[in-house]
C-alpha cells in the first residue's frame, strides 16, 4: 500500500502543520495487518502530550478536518483508519502498473550505493555439482533485485583457484593425465585425476610431498610449467562452468579469486602485526578473537603459508578500496557461517568501521533423493545434466500435454529451466531441502510452471479480447475477486524492499504464487471476456497488469515468462 502513503501524508500535513513535519507523519504511518483496521493508519500517541488531549479525541479531531474522495476514513480508538475506495484503488494501482511496466515494482531506493554480490565461487578443477545450484540462484536473485531497487551493482565469482589442491592435481596429471582427454572431457577429467590422487596418496606419501612441491613453484612463480599448467586447468574449468552460467543466465563482473590476493598476503600479515593482532603458538600466527566470542584462528601456518582466511581479509579491503561498497554480500553455504563471523570480527579489530557492511547470505543444502554429493569421492550428480534433465523432461510433458506447439525445444527450456530456479528459490534460503523431479516439474501447485502457465493463461485472455477501445473505466472493478487481486498486486514494491532487506528472494516466489492464486480465482468467478465492451475492457486492462507483475516478478527470481506452452 505504499502507493497511497503520499496521498496520506498530503492529506495529514494540514491538521498537523504546527505539530508534525511530513516527514515525521511519514514515520507514523503504518500498514495495518487486519483489513477491518484500513489499508493505512496514523496513531495519534505521539501528539497526546503536545496537544494536552486523549489520543481518540485528538484521532476524531482530525479526522473531521479532512476531506478526500480517495479515502473512507473511520477513527477506532487511537487509531485514523484510512480505507481506499475501491475505484480509486483500482485506478492507482492498475493505472500505475500499466503506466511503468516492466519497472513496475522497482525503485531509486538504492540510487549511488553499491552493492557487490558475489557468489557460485566455483572451485577450479573440480566439477559444478548440483549443490551449487542453491548459491547460483539465490546470488543471481539477489543481484537482480538489487538493480530493481537502483543500487549499482557489482556480481563476483571469488574462485578457488589457489592451494595445495592445485599441486596435486599437476601430479595427479603428470602422472597419469593425458592432454587431450582434459581438453575432450573437460572439467571432469580433472577432478578424476584429483579423486585418484586423493585415494592414491593414502598408500603412497610421496604423492603429498611431490604435491606440496608443486604448489610451491606455483607459489613462488618458479616453474614455467607449473603455471601454464595452472593456466590451463583454469581455462577448461570455466569453459565448462560458461556452458551452465549461460543456461542460468549468470553473471560476473569478477572473476578475481583466491589466486588473485595471493601476494597481497605479506602487506596483510604485516598489517596484522602492526596493529598487534597476532600471537604465536607452535610456529603458527594467529588472532585472539576471544573478546567478540568466537575461537581464535590461524592467519599464517608454521611453515609460513597464508590461510583461506587471509586471503578474504585481503579480498575485502581490496574490494572496499575498488569499489567502496556499501553492501559486501556473500552467499555462500551456512557451513561456513563461523568463517564469515571470524572475518568480521578480524576487520573489527583492524579497525574497519565498514566491517558490518559485511554481509553473509548464508543457505541451506540441497540433497538428492538417494543423498550422494561429494566431490572427493567423485559421486556427484553434475548440475549441467541436472538442467539438460529438466529441459528434456519438460520436453516429453509438452508432447504429451500439447503436441501442436510451436518453438517446443525454446518453451520446453524456459519451462524446464524455470521449474530449477522457482524450486531453489521457494523454500527459504536457510532451509536444507530434498530435490524432488515430479515436485519441481509440476504444473499444479506451488511450482515454477504453474506461474508460468498462469501468466500464459493471461497472455491467452489478452489475445482472444481483441483491442480494446475507448477510457477504462476503473469503477468497473469492484467486484470482491477484483479487488482482492488488485490489492495484492499493490503489495509487490514493498516485497521486493522486503526481499533485498532480508535477502530472501523467497518472498518473491510466494508472494507471486499468492497473486497466482488470487488471479486463477478471479478468472473462474468472473466473466473476463464479457458482452459489455466497457467491462471487457476494464478486466482486461487487469489481466494486464497481472501479466505485468507476474513477468516482472519472475524475472527476479531468475525465470522465463513463455507466452504459450
Ligand atoms: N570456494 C569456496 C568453497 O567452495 C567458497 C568461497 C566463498 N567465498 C569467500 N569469499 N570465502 O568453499
Amino acid at each position: 500500500m505504499q502507493l497511497f502513503t503520499r496521498q496520506v501524508i498530503d492529506l495529514l500535513t494540514p491538521p498537523l502543520a504546527e505539530h508534525l513535519s511530513p516527514t515525521e507523519i511519514a514515520q507514523l504511518i503504518e500498514v495495518p495487518k487486519i483489513a477491518a483496521q484500513g489499508d493505512l493508519a496514523f496513531p495519534t500517541f505521539r501528539l497526546a502530550k503536545l496537544l494536552r488531549k486523549a489520543p481518540p479525541l485528538i484521532a476524531q479531531d482530525i479526522a473531521q478536518q479532512i476531506e478526500t474522495e480517495a479515502f473512507d476514513i473511520k477513527t477506532d480508538g487511537a487509531y485514523i483508519n484510512f480505507f481506499v475506495k475501491r475505484e480509486v484503488l483500482a485506478e492507482t494501482v492498475v493505472g500505475t502498473i500499466l503506466d511503468q511496466a516492466d519497472g513496475y515494482g522497482c525503485s531509486d531506493e538504492g540510487r549511488g550505493q553499491r552493492v557487490l554480490v558475489e557468489y557460485n565461487s566455483a572451485n577450479i578443477s573440480k566439477d559444478m555439482h548440483h549443490g551449487y545450484i542453491r548459491g547460483l540462484m539465490i546470488g543471481a536473485s539477489i543481484y537482480k533485485i538489487a538493480q530493481c531497487l537502483g543500487y549499482e551493482t557489482v556480481t563476483i565469482n571469488h574462485l578457488g583457484d589457489y592451494g595445495i589442491n592445485f599441486g596435486m592435481i599437476i601430479v595427479a596429471f603428470k602422472r597419469w593425465g593425458d592432454r587431450e582427454d582434459v581438453e575432450r572431457r573437460g572439467v571432469s577429467a580433472l577432478n578424476e585425476l584429483y579423486v585418484r590422487f586423493r585415494q592414491e596418496a593414502e598408500d603412497d606419501p610421496t604423492l603429498m610431498k611431490e604435491a606440496r612441491e608443486w604448489f610451491k613453484h606455483l607459489e613462488d612463480g618458479t616453474s614455467e610449467e607449473a603455471h601454464e599448467l595452472w593456466t590451463w586447468f583454469k581455462e577448461v574449468s570455466l569453459r565448462d562452468y560458461d556452458v551452465v552460467w549461460r543456461k542460468l543466465g549468470s553473471h560476473f563482473d569478477s572473476f578475481a579469486g583466491e589466486a588473485f590476493y595471493s601476494d597481497m598476503m605479506p602487506a596483510v600479515r604485516q598489517e596484522l602485526l602492526d596493529k598487534e593482532l597476532i600471537f604465536t603458538e607452535d610456529g603458527a600466527e594467529l588472532i585472539d578473537l576471544s573478546s567478540e566470542n568466537l575461537p581464535n584462528i590461524i592467519v599464517t601456518t608454521s611453515s609460513g603459508n597464508s590461510l583461506y582466511i587471509t586471503r578474504d581479509i585481503a579480498a575485502a579491503k581490496y574490494r572496499k578500496d575498488t569499489y567502496d561498497f556499501a553492501r559486501n554480500i556473500y552467499v555462500v553455504g551456512s557451513e561456513q557461517r563461523l568463517h564469515f563471523q571470524q572475518l568480521k570480527a578480524i576487520l573489527k579489530k583492524m579497525g574497519y568501521d565498514w566491517y558490518d557492511q559485511i554481509v553473509h547470505v548464508d543457505h541451506g543444502l540441497i540433497m538428492l533423493a538417494d543423498g550422494k554429493m561429494s566431490s572427493r569421492t567423485g559421486e556427484v550428480v553434475l548440475l549441467n545434466d541436472v538442467l539438460e534433465t529438466a529441459i528434456e523432461r519438460t520436453r516429453q510433458l509438452i508432447e504429451q500435454k500439447n503436441p501442436e506447439l510451436v518453438d517446443k525445444d525454446e518453451v520446453a527450456r524456459q519451462v524446464g529451466l524455470g521449474a530449477i530456479a522457482f524450486k531453489e528459490l521457494y523454500t527459504s534460503r536457510i532451509k536444507d531441502y530434498v530435490f524432488d523431479w515430479d515436485d519441481a516439474l509440476s504444473f499444479e501447485g506451488e511450482t515454477g510452471p504453474y506461474l508460468q502457465y498462469t501468466n500464459v493463461r493471461c497472455h491467452s485472455l489478452l489475445m482472444r479480447g481483441g483491442e480494446t477501445e475507448g477510457e477504462i473505466d476503473y469503477a468497473l472493478l469492484d467486484d470482491d475477486f477484483s479487488n482482492e487481486l488488485i490489492r495484492e498486486l499493490a503489495q509487490f514494491p514493498e516485497t521486493i524492499h522486503f526481499a533485498f532487506e532480508r535477502y530472501e528472494p523467497a518472498l518473491i516466489s510466494r508472494y507471486l504464487i499468492g497473486v497466482a492464486k488470487l488471479f486463477n480465482k478471479f478468472y473462474q468467478q468472473v466473466t473476463i471476456l464479457s458482452n459489455v465492451p466497457a467491462e471487457r475492457t476494464a478486466r482486461l486492462a487487469l489481466v494486464r497488469a497481472v501479466s505485468q507483475t507476474l513477468e516482472n516478478g519472475m524475472k527476479l527470481i531468475n525465470m522465463e515468462a513463455p507466452k504459450r506452452m
